[in-house]
């Protein structure tokens, strides 16, 4: 028994040793199995959730270790080596996501997949997403989405639940994105599988009859089965159109990935499963990110009024010269409003809805002097960036006026400011997102003024409002 311990112990002092010659960052893994993972939670559920991040900082290092959720792992709060990371040179760092998470992703997801599959998923969608074509035309339906929820407030007599409404609204227009499906039985089906799907991401990763991954997956097979007849309707559309007049222009993500499409077998065609399994995942990202992000920016508005005025004024100079022009709103018309993009820069620094990206290293690599070693995983923390006084001053304060020297940066990610991500997978919905944040709010301060109930925000184990938001509105045209 003595030889055994004193071996464990010999192995893991010399295994220490090199590490610390080679450079793995300093750090402290915490107890047998569970880690810091206690601590982690506990801040999580805090006010300041980056305060873990913090305090292992001030004592290790902008890049330190520790042992989270089952992983030993190693955190970045360095805006140099997440861009490294992010940037993914050589396909060094993969996905790593939660067993939960991996368990309800399919093998070949865009979330999970690396290399050229990867890249070449990518640029097809986010070739589509910033397209001119497809800019101009769900402008119009995001304001459709848009006007039809708000309209129904002014029947409410109650509160709205604003982190409820915006769900409604980004899920109409994200399906109409990934497959035109309009509001309808379809709709309907898919928002309730698509509900219970998610619950299961993260949770224990045990799987039989009772279990809420067990009853994930089955959601997720009935939502393959009603997005996989969608896909299948849509191709044998799309070969007797090819047949009539021609290949014509994409109108949703379905048809993006059908012009690209062959059989199973075939190396470069992308398969009707492989087409449908995507679109549901592509789900995951776009359908919390956005209502949350409207959501926070109604709350840092009530609770910074001269910021809010100057919004209303900007968007009501808009609204005035549509109104006298009786013409459309463009794409770039919600863009230019200058103050608006401020805001929402604002809102996603401080929101950190992503709060980070985990990442598995598949060979040693050496960043800024650090080594993440082979077989690692590695946390680059948007959050610790996004709060801290050397990138931001005041970070704890809404100041959209901090971005008015910075907005080429906001618009394109920098490396202190990365909500969306960067690199080989800075998120493709990035101007689709900006763009429902901007009518949301052009809509909402030209049509109402609200008074929100008290409300706290919850940052684990994703952010959301404790309440969802309850606010009340009055019609601006009726004061
Ligand atoms: C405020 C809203 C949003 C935020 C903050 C956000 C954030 C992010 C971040 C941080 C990533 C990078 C993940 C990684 O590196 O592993 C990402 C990836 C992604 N996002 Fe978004 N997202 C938003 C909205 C959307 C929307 C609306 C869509 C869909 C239309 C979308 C689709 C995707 C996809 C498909 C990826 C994976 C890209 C890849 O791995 O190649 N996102 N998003």
């Amino acid at each position: 028994m003595g030889i055994v311990v004193g071996w464990c112990w010999y192995k893991k002092e010399m295994k220490s040793r090199k590490e610390n010659k080679v450079g793995v960052p300093k750090g402290n893994l915490g107890w047998p199995l569970v880690g810091e993972t206690i601590d982690f939670i506990a801040c999580g559920y805090t006010s300041k959730p980056v305060s873990f991040m913090e305090k292992r900082r001030s004592l290790y290092g902008k890049v330190f270790k520790t042992h989270l959720l089952g992983t030993p792992i190693i955190v970045s709060t360095d805006a140099d080596v997440n861009k490294v990371v992010l940037q993914n040179h050589g396909n060094t760092f993969i996905p790593a996501y939660p067993k939960s998470i991996r368990e309800l992703l399919g093998e070949h997801s865009i979330l999970q997949i690396n290399g050229n599959l990867q890249k070449r998923l990518h640029a097809l969608i986010g070739g589509f997403l910033r397209s001119p074509q497809f800019k101009s035309r769900i402008t119009t339906d995001v304001e459709n989405s848009v006007n039809l929820s708000l309209c129904s407030w002014k029947k409410h007599k109650h509160l709205i639940y604003v982190q409820r409404e915006t769900q409604k609204i980004t899920f109409e227009v994200l399906v109409k994105v990934l497959m035109s499906v309009c509001p309808g039985e379809d709709l309907n089906s898919l928002k309730r599988e698509f509900e219970e799907f998610i619950k299961g991401l993260i949770c224990l990763p045990i799987n039989f009859p009772g279990t809420r991954l067990y009853k994930s997956l089955k959601a997720k097979e009935r939502l393959l089965k009603i997005v996989g007849r969608i896909v299948k309707e849509r191709k044998l559309a799309t070969l007797e159109n090819k047949q009539e007049d021609g290949a014509r222009a994409p109108k949703d993500v379905v048809d993006v990935l059908l012009q690209h499409s062959g059989d199973s077998n075939e190396a470069q065609g992308l398969s009707v499963d492989f087409i449908t399994g995507n679109v549901i995942e592509m789900m995951i990202p776009g359908e919390e990110t956005v209502p949350m992000a409207m959501t926070l920016a109604v709350k840092y508005l009530s609770d910074c009024p001269v910021a809010l005025q100057k919004l209303r004024e900007e968007n009501m100079e808009l609204k005035k010269q549509k109104i006298e022009s009786c013409g459309n709103y463009s794409w770039i018309d919600y863009m230019s409003l200058s103050f608006t993009q401020n805001v929402i820069s604002e809102t996603l620094r401080m929101a950190n809805i992503i709060n980070g990206v985990w990442r598995k290293a598949l060979k040693d690599v050496e960043i800024k002097g650090v080594l993440i070693p082979k077989e690692w995983c590695v946390l680059t923390s948007f959050t610790s960036i996004h709060m801290d006084e050397e990138n931001y001053s005041n970070p704890y304060e809404f100041d959209p006026w901090r971005w008015n020297c910075k907005a080429g940066i906001a618009a394109n990610n920098s490396i202190s400011f990365t909500p969306f991500g960067g690199g080989q997978r800075l998120c493709p919905g990035l101007d689709l997102s900006r763009l429902e944040l901007s009518i949301f709010l052009h809509r909402l301060v030209t049509t109402y003024r609200w008074v929100s109930e008290k409300d706290e925000i919850v940052h684990f184990p994703t952010v959301k409002m404790k309440r969802k938001l309850p606010i009340r509105v009055t019609s601006i045209s009726s004061l």
